[in-house]
């Protein structure tokens, strides 16, 4: 007999890919289901974003998290004793009323995330189900277009490149395994070129190659380079992913370009990008201007949307509201999808949601700050959003993601479908 009643929460300290304190939340159900989940953590986080609580003070920078996990023991855990773990809604909005806070931060948007993401897990093993498949509610769904790093910059690599994030994107694959296996055949490429030229220096927070590049265009240049090297055809095979995380290097319309000694307003901006969309494979987008500019996000996709998917992330912040807005002010094609930026699973959902209902791609994706959790695996597989932006293709809690959308795609078998080029429904730049 299943009894879906939770019969026991708990939140511990365990520790995040970076070394850094994070919190991990364990549901026990009265059927003696369980599910658990561990809370990501950004760098580069929006103005907008759900709110971490973190203790303060000199203990691990500040980052200690053992008023989170006070939230998860104390408060949460009983006013979650015997509630019903398959209604997410209902336990989500319990969540969200209990913390009071817009930005969850009385409860910290670390307890709550993790809270809700174990929830959903022990709902799932509670009915026996995978948890894509019960995300998926019997609807067809789509083996998500993987977006994977091969160069940080950023905020993740000390600022050494401006542009925060280099990836690739393979839509022509005819499957997700062959997706990874010709990303695989591009990043040991891309390793080759940098050693040759003296310019691999390590890797970044995502695992991506740290890369001591004099421009912003020479790692686009050896990218393009990488994906020839590894025998594809850029563009027609293998697209260019940029996460301009522009809101790191500018804001009030003023972009201070470190590696290119530069300072730009917006236009020259746009301007700037758009000669990179001309010369090099750029299937995609993110934040190409601060989370400020609205305008400049309008201009942006006005003049590049067509070809180009513009992703939101800092933008929209995971949030239905400014979703549904920017479809209608044009200001964006496609939403990022992090359910640690909207608080809950519920109001992940929901702006992914909002974002299907306008025509826009959809990417779930991780965070820098990550771990062993595969959760936003079966969230891009079950919600069938199209894409799912993990980080590099090293180091284990990258990985682990990615081994898991394969685990999800050989159990599918034949009735496996990939996204593909279906994954930008919302530009031409495709075929
Ligand atoms: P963050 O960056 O997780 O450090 O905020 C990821 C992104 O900008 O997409
Ligand atoms: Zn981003």
């Amino acid at each position: 007999m299943t009894d879906a009643r939770i019969a026991q929460l708990h939140g511990r300290r365990v520790w995040d890919s970076r070394g850094r304190p994070t919190v991990e939340v364990e549901v026990r159900l009265r059927d003696g289901a369980v599910g658990r989940a561990i809370a990501p953590a950004g760098a580069s986080t929006g103005q907008g974003e759900a709110l971490d609580l973190r203790d303060g003070g000199s203990r691990f920078g500040g980052l200690d998290v053992r008023r989170a996990v006070g939230s998860v023991n104390h408060e949460i855990a009983p006013a979650l004793a015997g509630r019903d773990a398959g209604d997410q809604e209902g336990v989500d909005r319990l969540l969200v009323d209990l913390d009071g806070t817009p930005d969850r931060s009385r409860l910290g948007g670390n307890a709550v995330v993790a809270t809700s993401m174990a929830v959903l897990h022990a709902a799932a093993a509670s009915a026996d189900e995978p948890l894509w498949l019960r995300l998926s509610g019997g609807r067809p769904v789509r083996i998500p277009l993987p977006e994977i790093q091969i160069f940080g910059g950023g905020a993740h690599a000390d600022r050494r490149v401006d542009v925060q994030d280099f990836m690739v994107v393979c839509p022509a694959a005819g499957s997700f395994a062959e997706a990874l296996d010709w990303t695989a055949e591009i990043y040991r490429a891309a390793g080759g070129l940098m050693r040759k030229a003296g310019k691999a220096q390590g890797v970044a927070d995502e695992g991506g190659f740290w890369p001591a590049f004099d421009s912003n265009e020479e790692a686009l240049e050896t990218l393009t380079l990488a994906i020839e090297t590894a025998g594809f055809a850029p563009s027609a095979q293998v697209g260019i992913s940029l996460d301009v995380a522009a809101s790191q290097f500018g804001r009030d319309g003023r972009y201070a370009l470190a590696l290119d000694d530069r300072t730009l307003d917006t236009a020259a901006l746009i301007d700037m990008l758009g000669g990179w969309i001309e010369r090099y494979p750029i299937l995609s987008v993110e934040d190409p201007v601060g989370e400020d500019d609205h305008e400049g996000m309008v201009e942006f996709t006005r003049r590049h949307g067509h070809r180009c998917q513009v992703i939101g992330d800092d933008f929209l912040v995971t949030d239905a509201k400014r979703v549904e807005a920017a479809a209608t002010a044009r200001a964006a094609n496609a939403v990022l999808i992090k359910p640690n930026q909207a608080g809950t699973v519920t109001e992940a959902f929901q702006a992914l949601r909002a974002g299907k209902d306008a025509g826009f791609g959809t990417v779930v994706s991780a965070r820098s700050g990550e771990s062993e959790d595969v959760t936003i695996a079966h969230l891009a597989v079950g919600w069938d959003a199209g894409q799912l932006k993990v980080g590099s293709f090293t180091r284990s809690e990258r990985m682990a993601k990615w081994n898991e959308v394969l685990r999800i795609e050989e159990a599918l078998g034949n009735s496996a479908e990939f996204s593909g080029w279906s994954a930008f429904p919302s530009t031409t730049a495709v075929s």
